[in-house]
C-alpha cells in the first residue's frame, strides 16, 4: 500500500469536490436556463433554394407577424460575398426571429451589440431571436472566413 501524505489527501479529496461542483453547475444550467448547442431547426437544399422555399427572392427580408413581432429570412452568398438583404429597419422595441442560411459555403451571422453569433451553413437554417430595446444601428458581420470576399459580408440592423 502506497502511503499518501494526509495534504496530498485533501488536495486530492478537494479535486474531486471542485469537479463534481462545476460539472453540476454546467449540467444545471443547460438544462434549467435552456442553454444548448445550435439546432439545425429546418433543412433547405442549397441547390434550389433560389426556386422554391423561404429563401427566395420576394421572401428575403422582414416580415411582419404581429405588432412589435417580426421575422427576418438572410441568405448568405459568396461570390459577390454579401447577405440578402443588406439593411433591416424595424422600429424600437421589436423583437424579432432570423433565419439564416447559406446558398453555398459556411458562413457566419454576427450581430453587433446582441449576442447573436449564428454558424450559418449550406443546408441548415440557423434561427435566433432578439428584442432590440434600444435605437440605434445594428452591424452585422459573417463570422467565420468563406473566401477572398469575406470581409465584404456586412449589413446593418437599423433600429428606430
Ligand atoms: Cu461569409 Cu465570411
Amino acid at each position: 500500500m502506497i502511503h499518501i501524505h494526509a495534504y496530498e489527501k485533501w488536495w486530492i479529496g478537494l479535486t474531486v469536490l471542485m469537479l463534481a461542483v462545476l460539472t453540476t453547475l454546467i449540467g444545471l444550467s443547460a438544462f434549467s436556463s435552456g442553454f444548448q448547442v445550435p439546432q439545425p431547426f429546418g433543412r433547405v437544399d442549397p441547390n434550389t433554394i433560389k426556386d422554391s422555399g423561404a429563401f427566395v427572392d420576394a421572401n428575403l427580408g422582414l416580415h411582419e407577424l404581429a405588432p412589435g413581432k417580426y421575422e427576418a429570412y438572410l441568405l448568405g452568398q459568396a461570390s459577390p460575398w454579401r447577405y440578402y438583404p443588406g439593411e433591416i429597419t424595424v422600429p424600437v422595441g421589436s423583437t424579432v426571429t432570423f433565419y439564416v442560411t447559406s446558398g453555398d459555403v459556411q458562413h457566419g451571422f454576427r450581430v453587433q451589440d446582441t449576442n447573436i453569433n449564428l454558424q450559418v451553413l449550406p443546408g441548415q437554417v440557423a434561427k435566433a431571436t432578439h428584442t432590440f430595446n434600444k435605437a440605434g444601428e445594428f452591424p452585422y458581420i459573417c463570422g467565420e472566413y468563406c473566401g477572398v470576399g469575406h470581409q465584404n459580408m456586412f449589413g446593418m440592423i437599423i433600429v428606430k
